[in-house]
């Protein structure tokens, strides 16, 4: 007999899965070049060039133990590199035994969660938001305490100060954002750490990061650990190097951080005793010979460009995100979003509801889809704008 807490789980399922494998159902019907499936944020870039010579080299020349067990922390070469990359960019002295290598971002944020929550302690999360924070949190028996951002998705610090109590531990943060695509000023970074700062208990921030390097128009995102002095980063390269399924991220606490030396120490423990015991070896090597290589983002500030100019040329309203791989365009005023999903999906466009992130009000598009898809969806949006007759 399975828990009831993951039957009730499994019951209710994931609405982007069902999306798409709705897509997938339609393009067998419709052929693939007619189906506009913006559901799924699937990086579709190929991995940078300084991967696979990485992979080549190690392969060519194996060091004895390369594939043993190792320290749950994960190779001291490669968080010193991380650690050496993080200093540069904050101007902090950051040593490799602030970072921990994970299984990912979610395994990293499973790993920081683990560390700080007793039963009942409550992790505020900022909507929209990536709706598997609720899962992670979940996992470790805390409580989701959500706060709505304000209407260009940016922080709400009267609403986070209102939404904090004796048992807050801890604000998930993630910029470049999962489904806004918003890129958090460091104005707003230095807000947030002066209200949690001002509390009388030590509040961590979590800053997720996987989308970090995806950022466009010439942007940079500001370093958290600048800005922010209780925090614990939480990166992978699914986004950055295009190798989600290969798992492999980390986390790096802060040498700010209030509670420094027990979260590094708690973070190693929790690593291996939720079951990944060490990030995946060969990966940590590659990571570290890649370090300051990543994926083509002109080709997605490309497609974001395409997709950013359908949405808004056809009359519908959308922030222009700056980072990530996402637009979350409003959904048409007196339409609910399951409404304006149907209407849509007429013209086989396939998008996600609000909901999905908890923000009603909006739809989430992935433009890490074929440029031909988006290109190919302009006609589309142009229809749909027709039959609701939106004013452009
Ligand atoms: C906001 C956000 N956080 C975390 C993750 C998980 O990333 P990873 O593949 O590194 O576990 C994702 C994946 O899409 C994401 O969008």
């Amino acid at each position: 007999m399975i828990s009831a807490k993951i039957k009730e789980k499994l019951a209710s399922g994931s609405a982007i899965r069902k999306m798409f494998e709705e897509g997938n159902r339609l393009k067998k019907i419709y052929g693939e070049d007619k189906v506009f499936d913006f559901s799924i944020g699937n990086p579709d870039l190929e991995p940078p060039k300084e991967v696979a010579d990485a992979l080549r080299e190690l392969a060519d020349n194996p060091t004895p133990g390369m594939h043993g067990y190792m320290s749950n922390s994960g190779y001291e070469s490669t968080r010193a590199a991380i650690a050496e990359q993080r200093a540069a960019q904050s101007g902090l002295t950051i040593d490799a035994g602030a970072v921990c290598m994970t299984v990912g971002a979610a395994c990293a944020m499973n790993d920081v969660l683990h560390s700080l929550l007793d039963d009942g302690d409550e992790v505020i999360v900022l909507a929209p938001f990536f709706m598997e924070y609720i899962n992670y949190i979940e996992n470790h028996n805390g409580k989701v305490i959500i706060v709505q951002t304000d209407d260009k998705f940016m922080p709400d610090f009267d609403a986070i100060s209102k939404a904090i109590t004796p048992r807050t531990k801890a604000v998930i943060i993630n910029s470049p954002n999962n489904p806004s695509g918003v890129v958090y000023s460091s104005e707003q970074l230095t807000k947030l750490n002066e209200l949690l700062k001002a509390q009388d208990h030590v509040i961590q921030v979590i800053s997720d990061e996987p989308y970090i390097d995806l950022v466009y128009d010439g942007l940079t995102v500001p370093p958290v650990l600048k800005y922010i002095d209780n925090v614990v980063i939480c990166f992978s390269w699914s986004k950055s190097l295009s190798l989600p399924g290969e798992r492999i991220g980390y986390t790096l606490v802060s040498p700010n951080n209030a509670d420094y030396e027990d979260l590094t120490g708690a973070i190693v423990l929790s690593n291996r005793i939720l079951g990944s015991v060490n990030a995946p070896a060969i990966w940590q090597k590659v990571v570290e010979k890649s370090l300051n290589a990543k994926v083509d983002v002109a080709n997605y500030e490309h497609r974001r460009n395409l997709l950013y100019s359908n949405i808004v040329d056809a009359g519908f309203e959308a922030v222009k995100p700056n980072g990530a791989l996402y637009i979350f365009m409003k959904t048409p005023d007196g339409l609910s979003d399951t409404e304006f999903q149907d209407i849509c999906a007429k013209y086989n466009l396939l998008l996600v509801p609000g909901a999905s992130f908890k923000r009603t009000g909006y739809m989430r598009l992935a433009f890490c889809v074929s440029e031909n898809t988006i290109k190919n969806s302009r006609e589309a949006f142009a229809k749909i704008a027709e039959e609701l007759r939106i004013k452009k």
